[in-house]
């Protein structure tokens, strides 16, 4: 074997022949898994002196390994690791560089715990130390949306249902939906977290250990809350992958929805905004065109997330206990979620802030289709009418406004009169367009009183998240 610390396969005295090279290449994970150097060099530093403390190791002997492993790290940042096919895994040519730069200490390291526990305690940790990038992440996009409603407290746009004008609504009203959004998904993330935490590392490789390991200890050291209370369990269960892949896939479902909306408002049928050219590009033969890439993006990466979480379900399906080799399919789905989800957070929270809102165009839109019909329709509730017998004078109007090309608060009070009589000049308060959201004036309304008290309170809520 070409490499100076390759000498052999760590687990080779079993067999009589050497692996095929392509079943080695086949089952070899380390083109993906050394993804996870640092955790694997953080719980084996761990786990050394843990084994150091019940007496298994001695202080000397921790000190080699430490150190040992230091260089290795040291080594693979600088792009200096010699990886290799033979040695299968992250964890395998971590300790076989290990052994080649300390010796026979170096082959003591595994005493104790199997690459079955190992592994599950990388992947916890890496997960781990992904939600705290992602947390932060989560929050500035989260700020950048509270800064963007309370900028739009008071513009006025059309809300749809069915895309169709339903009513007017505040923009900054609006935001505040894709808020309230992503702080479930905050919550979910969060929720995760816990379970993420939890130390597996001593199950060994099914069924615990001889040795009298202190699991809490190493739990201490690596920060994780909680211990895996089953052996078996603990080296199989890859449920906090797929809870971490599901929030994952709900979180870009959300952005994909945002998205729809931004590709569609910045089109020159809408107008409603502008995105700034830097998240946007040109086309290579049309010359007017500013395409919205980067929201286009995000809608068509939410599919991927969606693929990996039924790759992480389907993984599982079925499979028996304890750990199987199907596992190590678990990494590159969570790798690519991974780095799916903070790509796309990193985009949405630096444009979000930067997006232009052109309020006479959402103005004027609001003011097409009709949108205060169900003011006037409660006006005259309010004048004694069935809400159904006032909905069906309404109705009338409306046709009669298709009819005549004009907008409810454009007709005279005769005419309006001429739908029902109840009706008196106060009538145009209630059909503006300001009118009409400043009376939605409660916990959860849309008038811009109310998205101010929601931006005070999204505020503090994301100073104490
Ligand atoms: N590379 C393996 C994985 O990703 C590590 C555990 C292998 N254990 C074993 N007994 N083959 O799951």
């Amino acid at each position: 074997m070409s490499n100076e610390h390759n000498q052999e396969k760590l687990s080779s005295a079993r067999f009589s022949e050497s692996t095929d090279a392509f079943v080695e290449a086949f089952t070899a994970s380390i083109q993906f898994d050394k993804r996870m150097y640092r955790q694997d060099i953080q719980g084996s530093i761990a786990h050394a002196k843990m084994l150091t403390k019940v007496g298994i190791l001695n202080e000397t002997e921790l000190r080699e390994i430490i150190n040992g492993l230091q260089q290795i790290q040291t080594e693979i940042e600088a792009g200096e690791f010699n990886w290799s096919i033979q040695q299968e895994d992250i964890h395998m040519n971590i300790e076989a560089r290990l052994t080649s730069l300390i010796g026979i200490t170096g082959k003591k390291l595994h005493t104790g715990r199997s690459r079955n526990d190992q592994v599950a305690t990388d992947i916890r940790l890496y997960i781990r130390d992904e939600i705290d990038l992602i947390l932060p992440e989560l929050k500035r996009l989260q700020a950048g949306m509270i800064q963007l409603a309370e900028r739009e407290a008071d513009t006025i746009m059309p809300g749809f249902t069915h895309l169709q004008t339903a009513q007017p609504v505040t923009f900054g009203h609006h935001m505040l939906a894709w808020f309230e959004m992503i702080k479930r998904d905050v919550e979910r993330l969060q929720d995760c977290r816990k379970r993420v935490n939890t130390l597996p590392l001593g199950s060994a490789a099914l069924a615990g250990t001889t040795y009298p390991i202190d699991r809490e200890f190493t739990a201490t050291l690596l920060g994780f809350e909680r211990i895996t209370e089953n052996s078996l369990d603990g080296v199989s269960d890859r449920d906090f992958a797929i809870e971490f892949t599901a929030f994952a896939a709900t979180l870009m479902m959300h952005l994909s929805r945002f998205s729809e909306e931004l590709v569609l408002w910045s089109s020159a049928q809408f107008q409603f905004i502008d995105l700034p050219d830097r998240f946007c590009t040109g086309s290579s033969i049309m010359p007017q065109k500013k395409n919205p890439d980067v929201p286009e993006l995000v809608r068509g990466k939410t599919g991927r997330v969606y693929g990996h979480l039924m790759s992480l379900l389907t993984l599982m399906k079925s499979q028996p206990l304890a750990y199987n080799k199907d596992n190590q399919e678990d990494k590159e789905p969570l790798f690519d979620t991974v780095d799916t989800v903070r790509g796309s957070l990193r985009a949405f929270a630096d444009m979000i802030p930067a997006i232009l809102v052109q309020k006479e165009m959402t103005y004027e839109a609001a003011k097409r289709g009709f949108s205060t019909a169900t003011d006037l329709a409660d006006y005259l509730v309010g004048k004694g009418l069935a809400f159904r017998d006032s909905h069906e004078v309404v109705g009338l109007a409306v046709a009669h406004g298709i009819k005549t090309g004009q907008d409810l608060s454009e007709m005279s009070l005769d005419t309006l009169q001429g739908f029902c009589d109840k009706i008196t000049e106060d009538v145009f308060e209630v059909l503006t367009l300001e009118g009409s959201v400043a009376a939605r004036d409660h916990l959860g309304g849309t008038a811009p009183n109310q998205v101010r008290a929601a931006v005070a309170r999204a505020k503090l809520y994301i100073e104490q998240a």
